[in-house]
């Protein structure tokens, strides 16, 4: 006996094996039973199998629900004056080394309790969700010491269980150097490696580790040290890399096995043969490089042709993407770096997925995944990146319970 039965229903599974762009179904019907899809395909084919409720979807899209596999949610305050002063011609660069930049939210996460600073991620957490987003990753990394930075894992929970969305955490005390640090690198990696890393995976804070790999952050060796430190306490490990200088860092970060490779703006062809073989995602950032006014694009191109895997996402941050719209994020995939629809979307949900390392529950609608869905009033899945500031979503499924019937 199924739980639910959908629908008067399109379903773009976005299934890899599929053959149909979007992995579309057309007239489908897609079954839910304990939390799982137990059955998705063309509905005169469905078995008759009884299903306790039966919903019409008036020909909407289901497609999965959106994957957000790269936000910083996590933070006090805001970076409005900077923000104005680049305005006025500051760069992103000279504000970090002035003190502002990362620090300045440093400061403020630091002055904020646990609680505020999960009701405050929560509201950007429900924004997200209101546009189909399911399952968001955070990174800790305005803390830079270890009960700061144990503090905001924590809340990311929190403020996901609140805006009642997936979530998967990721350890960045390797973000920038703590002002209590400023004359002393090696300490503080020394902190990283020996204390933090080691409390943070015994205690369970953390999925996967990351790291800012930037001449205003840390160095392609003291990268190396911190990804092989986590590695070695058991977590996945990711990295933000070639976002404003060619570093190596996805090069490094491949051989390691990462998971992903992150913002990629500066990447060069080294980096992405490596990528290629190693199976790690590029993970493209537009709304960043839109809000930094950046012009050097990621290779897209390149990376499509060697079969690398990209994913799309928000990096919500205070300071380079303060950007609560999965939506939005698509279409600047679109509209800046070229991807089509398809791949855009494929990057929000099944390489998005696999950005986070969790492709076999989550990503695509096929039978035994979970049931997380976003139900979207567009007549074509790509409309989902065409228009501009619309809210599409009719309704979003958790593990198979919807929003809807939540709130009724
Ligand atoms: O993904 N690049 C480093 N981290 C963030 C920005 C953090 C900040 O400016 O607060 C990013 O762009
Ligand atoms: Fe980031």
């Amino acid at each position: 006996m199924w739980d639910i039965l959908l629908l008067d229903c399109h379903v773009a599974s976005m299934a890899e094996a599929s053959n149909a762009p979007f992995g579309a179904i057309r007239n489908a019907a897609l079954a839910i039973e304990n939390g799982r899809i137990a059955w998705v395909g063309p509905a005169k084919d469905r078995p008759t199998t009884a299903a306790r409720e039966v919903r019409r979807l008036d020909g909407a899209w289901i497609t999965p629900g959106l994957i957000d596999c790269h936000t910083h949610l996590v933070f006090g305050g805001e970076r409005v004056r900077e923000w104005e002063m680049r305005q006025h011609g500051a760069s992103y660069e000279q504000i970090a080394e002035s003190g502002g930049g990362i620090l300045s939210t440093v400061r403020a996460t630091r002055a904020c309790s646990e609680e505020d600073l999960a009701y405050s991620a929560a509201r950007r957490a429900r924004a997200m969700a209101a546009q189909g987003t399911t399952t968001l990753e955070i990174k800790s990394g305005y803390g830079l010491d270890l009960e700061s930075e144990r503090k905001m894992l924590r809340a990311a929970s929190r403020a996901c269980e609140l805006a009642n969305v997936r979530v998967t955490r990721t350890f960045l005390g390797a973000h920038t150097l703590p002002p209590e640090y400023s004359q002393d690198r090696n300490g503080y990696v020394d902190l990283l490696c020996e204390t933090m890393i080691p409390a943070i995976a015994r205690e369970k804070l953390a999925d996967a580790c990351d790291a800012f790999c930037e001449t205003i952050a840390f160095t392609a060796v003291e990268t190396e040290r911190v990804l092989r430190t986590a590695q070695s306490h058991g977590l996945a490990v990711k990295l933000h890399a070639e976002q404003l200088s060619d570093q190596k860092g996805a090069l490094l970060a491949s051989r390691l096995g990462a998971l992903s490779a992150d913002h990629l703006e500066h990447l060069g062809d080294d980096g992405i043969a490596t990528m290629a073989k190693a199976g790690t995602v590029a993970v493209l950032l537009p709304c960043a490089f839109y809000f930094l006014r950046e012009t050097r694009k990621p290779p897209v191109a390149a990376l499509r042709r060697a079969g690398v895997a990209m994913a799309i996402a928000t990096d919500c941050n205070p300071g380079t993407s303060p950007v609560t719209s999965p939506l939005i994020a698509l279409s600047m995939a679109c509209a800046l770096f070229q991807l089509t629809p398809e791949e855009a979307l494929t990057g929000m949900t099944r390489n998005a997925a696999k950005a986070l390392g969790r492709q076999a529950s989550i990503g695509t609608l096929e039978t035994g995944k979970l049931a997380d869905l976003a139900i979207w009033n567009v007549s074509e899945p790509a409309e989902l990146a065409y228009w501009l500031g619309a809210n599409l979503l009719h309704d979003r499924y958790l593990e198979g319970r919807s929003d809807q019937s939540r709130s009724a």
